[in-house]
């Protein structure tokens, strides 16, 4: 078993996916490819998914069938052995993306810190799967911030990327994307997104900003979704973007997944890399599209069975949310702009946002903490500060009132939701 495993992660090597970069605020495979997600949380247990690579397989075929050339994975071990797993989505073209954070290594949101603990298991995690030429992007926290009066952990996010990337970088690394995905948060859009991208240093900022966006909810248009609002703060971002996790959930009412169908064209499509649909695995929070059986009795934790629900076994599509999901998906066709037609000096880079009473509490180009730094109760203005680049003056300071109450409980009951399943 050993020398097969070690000879296709071999052939992984040489004849895996063509593998991805950022170019402006795009993603382009090695080919000169744009490439768009669609995605898929899959996260069977609250540990490493991708070790079990028969439920892998299994599982793989049925995304296939949906479309799914992405997945994203929230928790791994980055000492157990997922060359089975890794394998088995590169040959169905699914590329994977991963939070390097895990359980006890999170960047905390209050009190914030960085700190040599948490960046040694981050670079475990890179370590363990750049051998992996579907391995597409990596993640150096997910929604950190949750709340609107969180914003001081931002600089500690900004800390991580900018370790992770030069880790990356003195290592020979292939330059893997490195980036953040946050939980959508009206009072603070846009100034986390501009935040984390501002300053004039790419050695410090994003490579990619992921959000997690639970605005559209069957029946829904583009008009009275809050999108056109995310659209214009997207536009010719200085790097890619892309819906994280999306897929509200209202009731009973089954999803249709309008909102594929505007990400994916004009004018959305010019800026938005795609989306990841949260979530794969039916479980207590009911966004899942595929069940691995009945519900079990709740507080019954035996084998393959935790909080609820079975975690493995053959996946059989919920519907009509699976079939809905495919169908819309297999009616998009993408072309994208080939590398060589794209200018990527059309992106703006923003100014670092100025803090205001009660909102985004960071006040412009602070320093970056060490590493082994804790919030101490203020940032320092840089001194190597660089001048506002070039950005235009954000028109989009009201723009976030529309909706904002019912968005931010929304992202309250779903965090916790998520925190409750898998804490
Ligand atoms: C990092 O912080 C965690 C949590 O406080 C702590 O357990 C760990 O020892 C710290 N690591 C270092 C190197 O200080
Ligand atoms: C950019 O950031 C890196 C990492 O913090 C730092 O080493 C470098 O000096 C910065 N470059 C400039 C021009 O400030």
């Amino acid at each position: 078993m050993r020398s097969t495993w070690a000879l296709l992660a071999g052939l992984t090597a040489v004849y895996g996916l063509p593998t991805i970069e950022t170019y402006g605020n795009k993603f382009y495979d090695s080919n000169g490819k744009q490439f768009f997600i669609k995605g898929m949380s899959y996260q069977l247990r609250p540990n490493d998914p991708l070790i079990d690579s028969e439920q892998c397989a299994r599982d793989v075929k049925l995304m296939e069938e949906l479309g799914v050339n992405t997945i994203r994975v929230y928790h791994v071990d980055p000492k157990a052995n997922h060359d089975g797993c890794m394998d088995v989505f590169d040959k169905a073209g699914i590329y994977v993306t991963l939070d390097m954070d895990t359980f006890p290594t999170f960047i905390k949101p209050y009190n914030s810190y960085w700190n040599t603990t948490q960046f040694e298991m981050y670079s475990a995690v890179m370590d363990t799967f750049i051998k992996y030429d579907n391995l597409m992007a990596l993640y150096v926290g997910n929604e950190i911030i949750a709340k609107s009066d969180q914003s001081l952990s931002a600089p500690f996010i900004k800390a991580a990327v900018r370790d992770m990337k030069a880790y990356r970088d003195r290592k020979g690394y292939r330059k893997v994307p490195v980036g953040y995905t946050a939980a959508d948060i009206a009072e603070l859009r846009p100034m986390l997104q501009d935040y984390l991208t501002c300053g004039g240093n790419s050695s410090e900022t994003v490579d990619f900003f992921g959000l997690n966006a639970y605005e559209w909810c069957t029946p829904n248009t583009y008009e009275a979704s809050g999108y056109p609002v995310l659209q214009e703060m997207a536009e010719q971002f200085p790097v890619p973007i892309f819906f994280s996790e999306t897929g509200c959930i209202t009731g009973p009412e089954p999803r249709k997944w309008e909102d594929m169908d505007a990400i994916f064209s004009q004018p959305m499509v010019d800026d938005w890399s795609g989306a990841m649909v949260y979530e794969w695995i039916f479980e207590q929070n009911q966004y899942g599209i595929v069940s691995y059986g009945e519900p079990a009795e709740l507080g019954v934790e035996t084998g393959d069975v935790h909080d609820g629900f079975t975690r493995k076994g053959t996946p059989t599509p919920r519907q009509p949310d699976f079939d809905n999901l495919k169908t819309r998906w297999a009616s998009i066709t993408l072309s994208g702009t080939p590398k060589s037609e794209y200018d990527p000096s059309a992106v703006s880079t923003r100014a670092c946002p100025t803090s205001t009473k009660g909102g985004w509490e960071v006040d412009g180009n602070v320093r970056l903490p060490a590493l082994d730094e804790t919030y101490a109760g203020s940032f320092t203005p840089s001194p190597t500060a660089t001048s506002e680049p070039t950005a235009e003056e954000d028109e989009e300071d009201g723009a976030p009132a529309r909706g904002a109450l019912g968005v931010s409980a929304l992202l309250i009951v779903v965090s916790s939701m998520v925190a409750m399943v898998w804490m």
